[in-house]
C-alpha cells in the first residue's frame, strides 16, 4: 500500500475511541510506527512532507494512545521513543497575542516595483509622498514569539499556525547569543526572530549522525526544527542554536498601554548589511546585486533572499496588514535552483470557475531536495509564448516553498519528435465543448463534475464552512453517485436513508458518516463571512468576505434579499476598502445570476442564514467582554466599574475571550494592530445604540472593534 493510502487508512482508525474494538492491534500498531518514521524521513530529510503539521500530529497522538493501553507493544523504532523532530509531548501549547504573520514573497524586479506602487498609492491616500525603506537579510530558520517583562526574558512560542503556538522556553534559554535581560525596555515586549543553527554546527552534526547511522538534516532550517523540539534542554544547549530578532510584536508601559520600541536600539542581535552594499541604490539594485547575495553566502547562516520594509513605523502601522500579510513589506526570494527534464505528457486540469488549466507531466526530478514530477503551464499564452511542446527538455525551477515552474524550453535537445500543445475542443471531465475567451479555455457546463467537485472541495475547506473529513475521495463518490450536484446538496447528508446507503461506497465507514454528518449540521452555523467565502466568487476570498459582511452589518442586511440588493450595488459595493472594479463587477453578476440565487435559495431551505446581523444581536443577549486601550477622560477604574454595573464583562488586557477593544485617545499601535481588519462598529451613532452603556462613559467618538479572532469569526 502506498504512503498516502497507509497514511489514510490510519488518519481513519485514529478516531476510534474505544482501542480495545480495534482487530489485529500489533499489526496497526507497526504499520502505524512505520507510517510516522516515513512522515519523519519526507519531512526532516527530503524537505517535503506530504501532511501537515497537524495530521502528524492526530497520529502521533493515536500512536501515543496504544501504547498507553498497550504497553507490551513499545518498540524502540516508535517514533515516541526518539526525541528529534517530535512535536513533544512536553511543550504546552501557548496563545500569541498578536497574530504572527507572514510576509508575501516577489521573485524579480516587476514584483518589487508592483509593491512599491502599491506603497506609494496607499501612502498617497494619506497624504504621504515621501519614504523610504529598509532592507534586512531574510533569516531561513524557525520563526519565535519572544516575550520580556520587566526586561526579563519570559517567554518563547513557536509560530505553530500563526495563532497558536508550542511554548520552547526552557529550549530558548539555552540560547547563548540572546540577552535573557534587557535594560530600558517596556515593562511589556514582544519580539519576533529566527532560531538558527549555523552551517558549520550543521555540518558536523550530520557528520555525528553519519557515524551513529542516524538520519541527516537537509538543511540548517530542518536541523534547527528537530533541535528546538529536542525534550531535554540539555541536549539542545549542545546544538549550539542562536536566533536573530527582526519584528516587534507588540511593546507596553506598566499601565498596559501601548507604546512605541526601536529593537535597533536594543542589545537584541540583529544582522544587517554593510553600507556600502545599500547605501544610495534602490531596492532593485541592491535585490539584484550579485554582491548582497554574495556577502550573505560568505557568513555561516543561511539566507534564502532578502526583506524590504517601509522604514518608518507609524507608516506600517497606516498600511496594517491582510488577513495574511503585512502590507509594509515583502520578502524578495533569492531565485532558486534550477534543473532540466523533459515534458512527458500533459493533462487539462478543470478548476472551479471552469477555467481549464494545462499541466505537464514531468519526468521526475529533484529540485532543491525536492521530487518534482508535475508543473503547471497555466495558460495557453504561457504554452505559446514559450514555445513549449510535449517531449520537451524545460528548465524547471522551484519558485516559493515547493510549487515548480517551467521557465523555458532547451531547443539545442529537440530531436523533432515534439508534438504541439492543443487546447481541448471538449471538456476532459464533462465532454461538453470547450470555449475559449482570452488566454483561458472554459467548460461552461455548471454541471460539470470537475467544477462541481472543485466548488465543493473549496466549500467544505478550512477557511470556507470548515467541514472536516471530506477530501477528494468522499467528494468522487458524492459526485461521481450523482447524491451531489452543487454546494448545497452537502446538507443532503442530513438523511438518514442516504446515510445509510452511503455506507455501501468504500471509505464510508459508519464513523465516518457521523463524523461528517455532525460537521455538515454544524457547519449551518458559521458566519456570513465564511459562507460567502465558501460560495467560490471569483476575487473574493477571506479577507474580501469579512469586509462584505461589515458593510452588510452596517446596512443591517438580516436576509438574502437585502443581502443581494447591497451586493449588486457598485455603489455601495466600491466604498469598500481595498476592493477594485473587477471586484464590484464580480459581486455584481455572481449575485445577479439566476442560478446563483437558485443555489443561494436552497442553502436557506436547509437552514443557513444569510444575515449580517443576527450574530450581532446574539452576541448583546450573551452580555459582551471589553477590553480597553488608550486615554478616556475616566480613569479605567471608573469604566470597569460603570461596565460591571451594567453586566457587561471587563478584561485588563485583550485575550481569546475578549469580544470588544474600546479604543480612546493615543491608543496603543500593537492592539490596535491587532484589531486591524476587525472593525465592527464605527461611528457614534451606531454604537450608542448598540452599546447604551457608553452613553454614561461620555466617550465622544470611541471606536469598538473586536480584539481577537475568534470573536471575529462569531460575529460575522
Ligand atoms: S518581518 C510578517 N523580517 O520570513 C511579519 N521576517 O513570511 C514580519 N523572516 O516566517 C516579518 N527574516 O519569520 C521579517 N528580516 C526579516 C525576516 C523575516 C526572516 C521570516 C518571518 C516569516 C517569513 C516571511
Amino acid at each position: 500500500m502506498s504512503l498516502s493510502a497507509q497514511t489514510q487508512m490510519l488518519q481513519e482508525l485514529a478516531s476510534t475511541t474505544d482501542l480495545t474494538t480495534l482487530s489485529d492491534i500489533a499489526t496497526l500498531y507497526q504499520s502505524l510506527v512505520d507510517t510516522l518514521t516515513e512522515h519523519n524521513h519526507l519531512y526532516y530529510v527530503q524537505n517535503s512532507p506530504i501532511i501537515s503539521d497537524t495530521q502528524y500530529d492526530e497520529l502521533f497522538d493515536f500512536l501515543l494512545r496504544i501504547e498507553a493501553e498497550f504497553p507490551h507493544l513499545i518498540s524502540n523504532n516508535s517514533p515516541t521513543q526518539s526525541l528529534v523532530g517530535q512535536i513533544a509531548e512536553g511543550f504546552s501549547k501557548a496563545d500569541h497575542k498578536v497574530p504572527l504573520l507572514s510576509l508575501e514573497n516577489s521573485y524579480n524586479p516587476a514584483d518589487l516595483a508592483n509593491f512599491d506602487e502599491r506603497i506609494k498609492k496607499l501612502l498617497a491616500k494619506q497624504e504621504i509622498v515621501e519614504y523610504q525603506y529598509t532592507i534586512e537579510p531574510k533569516y531561513d530558520g524557525i520563526s519565535v514569539e519572544l516575550i520580556y517583562q520587566e526586561g526579563e526574558f519570559v517567554q518563547a512560542i513557536t509560530r505553530g499556525d500563526g495563532y497558536t503556538g508550542e511554548d520552547i522556553t526552557t529550549n530558548v534559554k539555552t540560547i547563548k547569543n540572546l540577552p535573557k535581560k534587557l535594560y530600558d525596555v517596556p515593562a511589556l515586549l514582544s519580539i519576533r526572530g529566527e532560531i538558527m543553527m549555523s552551517k558549520s554546527v550543521w555540518k558536523s552534526l550530520n557528520l555525528q549522525r553519519e557515524q551513529q547511522g542516524k538520519e541527516l538534516f537537509a538543511n540548517t532550517r530542518n536541523a534547527t526544527a528537530g533541535s528546538i523540539k529536542l525534550l531535554d534542554s540539555g541536549e539542545v544547549a549542545k546544538r549550539n542554536l542562536f536566533c536573530f530578532v527582526y519584528d516587534v510584536l507588540y511593546a507596553e508601559n506598566a499601565e498596559g498601554e501601548s507604546v512605541g520600541y526601536d529593537i535597533g536600539s536594543s542589545a537584541l542581535p540583529m544582522m544587517s548589511f554593510p553600507a556600502s552594499l545599500t547605501q544610495g541604490y534602490t531596492i532593485e539594485e541592491i535585490c539584484l546585486n550579485p554582491a548582497i547575495k554574495a556577502f550573505l553566502d560568505s557568513q555561516d547562516f543561511d539566507f534564502d533572499g532578502l526583506v524590504i520594509k517601509v522604514a518608518d513605523t507609524g507608516y506600517r502601522q497606516l498600511l496594517g496588514s491582510t488577513m495574511h500579510h503585512p502590507r509594509w513589506g515583502i520578502a524578495y526570494k533569492f531565485p532558486a535552483e534550477q534543473m532540466s527534464t523533459q515534458i512527458l505528457s500533459v493533462d487539462f486540469q478543470v478548476g472551479r470557475s471552469g477555467i481549464i488549466t494545462p499541466v505537464a507531466n514531468l519526468r521526475p526530478v529533484k529540485v532543491s531536495g525536492v521530487e518534482i514530477s508535475r508543473a503547471s503551464l497555466h495558460n495557453f499564452d504561457f504554452i505559446r509564448h514559450k514555445d513549449i511542446r510535449q517531449l520537451d527538455v524545460v528548465w524547471i525551477q522551484r519558485s516559493g516553498e515547493v510549487i515548480p515552474h517551467i521557465m523555458g524550453v532547451i531547443k539545442e535537445r529537440r530531436t523533432g519528435e515534439e508534438q504541439l500543445i492543443q487546447a481541448p475542443l471538449f471538456c476532459p471531465s464533462c465532454n461538453d465543448p470547450v470555449i475559449n475567451s482570452g488566454m483561458h479555455y472554459y467548460c461552461t457546463n455548471p454541471n460539470c463534475p470537475a467544477q462541481v467537485k472543485e466548488k465543493i472541495l473549496h466549500f467544505v475547506s478550512k477557511n470556507a464552512m470548515n467541514i472536516q473529513g471530506i477530501g477528494e475521495g468522499v467528494v468522487d463518490v458524492l459526485v461521481d453517485k450523482g447524491i451531489m450536484h452543487n454546494v448545497a446538496d452537502m446538507y443532503k447528508l442530513e438523511d438518514a436513508a442516504l446515510r445509510i446507503m452511503l455506507r455501501k461506497f468504500p471509505g464510508f465507514g459508519d464513523r465516518k458518516i457521523y463524523e461528517i454528518t455532525k460537521q455538515v449540521k454544524a457547519s449551518k452555523k458559521q458566519p456570513l463571512w465564511r459562507i460567502i467565502n465558501a460560495l467560490g466568487i471569483p476575487h473574493v476570498g477571506e479577507k474580501t468576505s469579512q469586509d462584505i459582511c461589515k458593510l452588510l452589518a452596517k446596512e443591517q442586511a438580516d436576509s438574502l434579499d437585502k443581502m443581494q440588493a447591497i451586493l449588486t450595488d457598485s455603489e455601495k459595493v466600491i466604498m469598500l476598502p481595498w476592493i477594485g472594479e473587477k471586484t464590484v463587477f464580480t459581486l455584481q453578476n455572481f449575485f445577479s445570476a439566476s442560478h446563483t440565487l437558485e443555489l443561494l435559495r436552497q442553502l436557506e431551505r436547509v437552514g443557513i442564514r444569510f444575515s449580517a446581523v443576527r450574530e450581532v444581536k446574539e452576541k448583546k443577549e450573551k452580555r459582551a467582554t471589553f477590553a480597553i486601550t488608550g486615554t478616556f477622560p475616566f480613569s479605567r477604574d471608573k469604566i470597569k466599574e460603570l461596565m460591571v454595573q451594567q453586566g457587561y464583562g471587563f478584561h485588563g488586557k485583550p485575550t481569546e475571550r475578549t469580544d470588544f477593544l474600546l479604543v480612546g485617545e493615543k491608543a496603543g499601535a500593537k492592539k490596535l494592530q491587532q484589531a486591524e481588519g476587525l472593525t465592527m462598529y464605527e461611528g457614534r451613532e451606531t454604537l450608542l445604540r448598540e452599546f447604551p452603556f457608553l452613553k454614561s462613559l461620555e466617550v465622544n467618538a470611541p471606536k469598538v472593534v473586536a480584539s481577537v479572532r475568534n470573536v471575529q469569526e462569531r460575529l460575522f
